[in-house]
Formats: structure tokens, C-alpha cells, sequence
């Protein structure tokens, strides 16, 4: 799939079919997440697959008592060893790069599940503690983001989001630009409204030929038949009157 395509139409699946995921589909999700970017190309992650029924029982109840994971059939649970970014880059390793390259991660995973035809979502909320159990997750090992899995058993809707000149500034904080669509093209809402309008019009021209059209075609059907049946009411005179004809 084209990457843009694929980033457009991703959705969070929260309801999954009750079928089993196979490890090769499993293990391409998990491969995409390896080849994420990390700060010095640490990969201080690990994946830790759940394909045990009853672990991933635990892993929803840690996650919030959101019962509905429990019904995906696979559970990535994505797990950083902060200390290694730590070594490296201090605090900034520890609280900030050991997290974001985890969640780069996760998100070359989603994208990958979705280009397999899988259902895949994201869970942040979770006791820690209790996630770290469900894992057995060591000293030094925190759990940072769970991934469910499985084949989709919904289609969701496009989630509402803001638009590119929305969430764009130019040149620092609130800086805005005054060639709007010029910059955003066909991402800016004012040429979409442009162009929404523009289709309106159309469709109102179009529709109006239309019925003219229509209404034409309709006097020359009847011009057709009037002349037709003149002809005939000529012939039958002339048949009459004893007429050449
Ligand atoms: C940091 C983070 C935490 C999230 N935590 C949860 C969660 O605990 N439970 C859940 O159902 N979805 C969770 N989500 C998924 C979001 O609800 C979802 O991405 C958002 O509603 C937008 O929908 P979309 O992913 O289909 O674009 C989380 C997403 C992110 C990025």
C-alpha cells in the first residue's frame, strides 16, 4: 500500500474477529517496529508478544479494565530499558528518548499491521506495576505502550482531525502566513470550501441543462408527433377524395 494511503485510512480496532493470528503475520508487525529510528540507534526496546489467553486477561486488567483487549488474539506489549538512552544522554535519555523510541515503534507497527489487513490499537492507560507483572517485567524494564492485534472485526469511521492549517505555524509560535492556499494547496479549508462550492455550482448548472434539455427534447418529440400526424390526416383525405398522392 502507498505509505500516505496507508497513514490516512489506519483506524483504531477495538473488536476483533475470534480467529487466531498466525506468527508470520505477527512477526512482520514486530519487524516493522525493529526498524524504527531511535536516538543513536540505541533499540533499547523489546517486544514482548501475548498470545497466552489468560495473560492477555491480565494484561487488560492492567490496562484500565479495558475488557475489550482481551478479545484481540495477540498483545504486543512494548517495553524500554531507559537505562541504556541513560548511559548515553542523561535525564533526556532516560525520561524522554527511552519513550519516544518506543512510540515510533509502535506506530511503524500499527502502520504495518494495517497494510497486512490487520486491526490494531494503541493502549497507553495502564498501571504500570500491574502491566509489569502481568509481563514479568524486570527492574529497570518499563512497560510503555500495549498493542493489540487481530483480524478486524469493525469498520471505523474516519475520526475527526484538525486540518493541516490548523496545526501549522510558520517561523515560530502562532506565526501565520497570508497565502493560505497557496501554501496548503487542497489541505487548506478554504479551498476546500473553494472547491465545495464550485462542485455546488456545478451540480446546480448542470442540473438546470438538464431539465432545459429535457424540456427541449420534449417539444421536438411533440413537433415530430404533430407533424406525423398531419401527414397521416393528409393521406387519409387524399384516400378519401379519391387524390393522387
Ligand atoms: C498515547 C496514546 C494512548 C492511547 N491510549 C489508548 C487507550 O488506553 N485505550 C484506547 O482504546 N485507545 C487508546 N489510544 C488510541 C486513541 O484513542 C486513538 O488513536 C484516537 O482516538 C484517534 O483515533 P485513530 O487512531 O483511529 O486515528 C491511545 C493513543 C495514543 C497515541
Amino acid at each position: 500500500m502507498d505509505v500516505f494511503k496507508c497513514i490516512k485510512t489506519r483506524r483504531s480496532v477495538r473488536k476483533y474477529l475470534d480467529k487466531e493470528l498466525p506468527w508470520d503475520l505477527v512477526s512482520k508487525v514486530i519487524d516493522a517496529g525493529r526498524l524504527a529510528p531511535s536516538a543513536g540507534n540505541l533499540q533499547n526496546w523489546k517486544f514482548i508478544a501475548v498470545l497466552d489467553k489468560a495473560r492477555r486477561i491480565k494484561v487488560a486488567e492492567a490496562c484500565l479494565q479495558q475488557t475489550w483487549m482481551s478479545k484481540a488474539p495477540v498483545h504486543i506489549v512494548v517495553v524500554s530499558e531507559p537505562k541504556v538512552s541513560e548511559r548515553y544522554y542523561g535525564t533526556r535519555g532516560d525520561r524522554l528518548y527511552s519513550v519516544q523510541n518506543c512510540a515510533v515503534a509502535a506506530q511503524n507497527m500499527l502502520l504495518r499491521a494495517h497494510d497486512l489487513g490487520l486491526g490494531a490499537c494503541w493502549v497507553g492507560a495502564f498501571d504500570e506495576r500491574m502491566l509489569g507483572k502481568a509481563v514479568r517485567l524486570p527492574e529497570g524494564v518499563r512497560a510503555q505502550i500495549v498493542i493489540t492485534l487481530g483480524f478486524p472485526a469493525e469498520k471505523v469511521a474516519e475520526p475527526a482531525k484538525y486540518p493541516l492549517e490548523n496545526v501549522t505555524y510558520f517561523n515560530g509560535w502562532r506565526g501565520k502566513i497570508r497565502d493560505v492556499p497557496h501554501y496548503m494547496g487542497y489541505h487548506s479549508i478554504k479551498v476546500q470550501h473553494g472547491l465545495h462550492k464550485g462542485k455546488a455550482a456545478i451540480k446546480k448548472q448542470s442540473k438546470k441543462l438538464a431539465k432545459k434539455t429535457k424540456e427541449v427534447a420534449e417539444k421536438i418529440k411533440e413537433s415530430i408527433k404533430e407533424k406525423n400526424k398531419k401527414r397521416q390526416d393528409l393521406k387519409k383525405f387524399k384516400k378519401i377524395h379519391g387524390l393522387k398522392k
